[in-house]
């Protein structure tokens, strides 16, 4: 069985940011109102935080606009402002422990993983777009007649950026990174479930010398502070990572205003093993695949498609492995999983275990709550899965595998493509050819080959289909914070 470690209180980090960040100024809502976030290990209440909505984001806009139209950061030697990204990442890692010790207070995820994992990515991805600062430029275009005609790469404008709950300073790097290196200005929300640290980082963005205005941070809840950023005529771009159901909202509320959309949704992936697989690295990468984060990671290796003729063998395997996880306190550092971010998650996770007993699937191991405080829920694994189960077609965002048996090649890729979803999918074998045939059939944004959740500042993320569209990361993922300007000039003399 999976066990609980001892809850252990650790000295939690202290919360100096709880307000609004508004022009680089620290301000209450304009309303008054405040919201608690909570620990979810606990279910205590942390901290206090600024409710914003439209009136917070009107000025938070304005302070934006300004430093976009009038200010010192699109204008700067880009060089320079490559420096000051470089320096705010230098500054996240002089605080990576008490960073890592807040992500998890607010989050739930071990202290650990963030400490190990998602600072060190977020660092990652702060000095890769530094770097491309002063490596965006245009083209010379030959056009036909006497012309000179060149492109020049500018800044979108003023990007409102939303983001989730489960990768809390992740995002922020993800979303700052290249907005920053192309010249926006910003308004970010944060998720209502952990606004701390992106508080944290607006703090130490000033600190690294970003000017004021450029970066705000209006905390609040989605449809008043989040509607109001993808409301608002002075914000150019809304990037949105969270659910498909809230996308479609947005996407229709901007369409009155035809603003630039990048959205990085949910997914249903699978994860796919090949008998001729070497079966170690693989029954590891599905407890990656699944486990990682609690599950709840937009590209969670989901569906786990295994070859017929290793099937028993290799469930058993992952069932064994499953129930060696410790779950419990996240400040411990020998806990591998944490909570789920909150009750919502929570209930809806349980809900989907129940709708699997219901459904036939067998609960091979897992299935229950750990513990009767904080949202923690044991490693599951369902076996004798259907394809058309809601356990195979929709997002649990949880730690619930559900495995499928496969026999035939064309089958296989034609059930692991039949979803609405395409963000990622892996392919574990020893056989090269195989390995690229299936990475050219599956229909997702990123193929794994005898991996997981490998992801690089460099290459670019995202989904086909339902799970988004644009990329983040790499020089892609600059695009969406970019418009080329074409300039044609007449080389014709000017008659005296
Ligand atoms: P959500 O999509 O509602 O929330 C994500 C962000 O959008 C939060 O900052 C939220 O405040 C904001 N938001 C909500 N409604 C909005 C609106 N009308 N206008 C503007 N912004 C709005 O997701 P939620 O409710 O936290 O989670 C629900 C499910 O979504 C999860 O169970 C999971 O399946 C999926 N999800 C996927 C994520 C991913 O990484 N792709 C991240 C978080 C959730
Ligand atoms: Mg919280």
């Amino acid at each position: 069985m999976a066990t609980v470690t001892a809850p252990r209180r650790p000295a939690a980090p202290k919360i100096h940011q709880t307000q609004l960040f508004i022009d680089g100024q620290w301000t209450p809502a304009r309303s008054g109102k405040t919201f608690e976030t909570i620990n979810p290990a606990t279910e205590e209440v942390i901290a206090q935080v600024a409710e914003g909505d439209a009136a917070d984001v009107e000025l938070a806009v304005r302070a934006a606009r300004k430093a976009f139209d009038d200010g010192p950061w699109p204008r700067m030697n880009a060089r320079e402002r490559g420096r000051i990204i470089l320096r705010l990442a230098d500054l996240i890692e002089e605080e990576i422990e008490e960073l890592a010790a807040l992500e998890s207070l607010d989050n739930g995820k071990p202290v650990s993983d963030a400490r190990a994992g998602d600072i060190p990515l977020a660092l990652d991805c702060l000095r890769y777009y530094a770097g491309w600062a002063d490596k965006i430029h245009g083209q010379t275009i030959p056009i036909n007649g006497n012309y000179f005609c060149y492109t020049r790469r500018e800044p979108v404008g003023v990007a409102g950026q939303i983001i989730p709950w489960n990768f809390p300073i992740l995002m922020v790097a993800w979303k700052w990174g290249p907005a920053l290196a192309a010249g926006c200005t910003i308004v970010m929300k944060p998720a209502e479930q952990t606004p701390l640290t992106a508080l944290r980082l607006a703090r130490l963005a000033q600190k690294a010398g970003v000017p004021d205005g450029v970066i705000n941070v209006v905390t609040g809840f989605g449809p008043t502070a989040g509607a109001a950023i993808v409301n608002h005529p002075g914000i150019d771009k809304v990037a949105f990572t969270g659910s498909g159901e809230t996308a479609q909202i947005i996407m229709r509320q901007a369409a009155g205003q035809l603003k630039r959309l990048t959205f990085e949704l949910g997914g249903k992936s699978p994860n796919i093993v090949f008998a001729d697989a070497d079966l170690d690295a693989a029954a590891a990468g599905a407890h990656v695949g699944i486990y990682l984060n609690q599950g709840q990671c937009c590209c969670a290796g989901s569906r786990l498609f295994v070859e017929d003729t290793i099937h028993d063998a290799f469930v058993a395997r992952v069932v064994e492995g499953s129930r060696q996880r410790r779950v419990g306190d996240p400040f411990d550092p020998g806990t591998h999983q944490g909570p789920q971010v909150d009750k919502a998650q929570f209930d809806k996770i349980m809900g989907y275990i129940e709708a699997g007993k219901k459904e036939g699937a067998t609960c091979a191991t897992g299935g229950k709550r750990v513990g009767d405080r904080g949202f923690f829920i044991e490693p599951t694994v369902f076996t004798n899965v259907k394809d058309e189960m809601a356990i195979a077609r929709e997002e649990i965002f949880g730690p619930v595998l559900s495995v499928l048996k496969f026999s035939d090649m064309d089958e296989l890729i034609r059930r692991a493509n039949a979803t609405t979803f395409g963000l990622a999918a892996a392919v574990w074998t020893r056989d090269v050819a195989k390995a690229h045939d299936v990475a050219r059939r599956l229909r997702a944004g990123t193929v794994w080959v005898n991996c997981y959740d490998v992801f690089d500042a460099a290459a670019p993320f995202g989904g086909f289909k339902q799970s988004g569209f644009g990329r983040e990361l790499g020089e892609r993922g600059l695009e969406p914070y970019l418009e080329t300007k074409t300039v044609t000039v007449s080389l014709d003399q000017p008659r005296a």
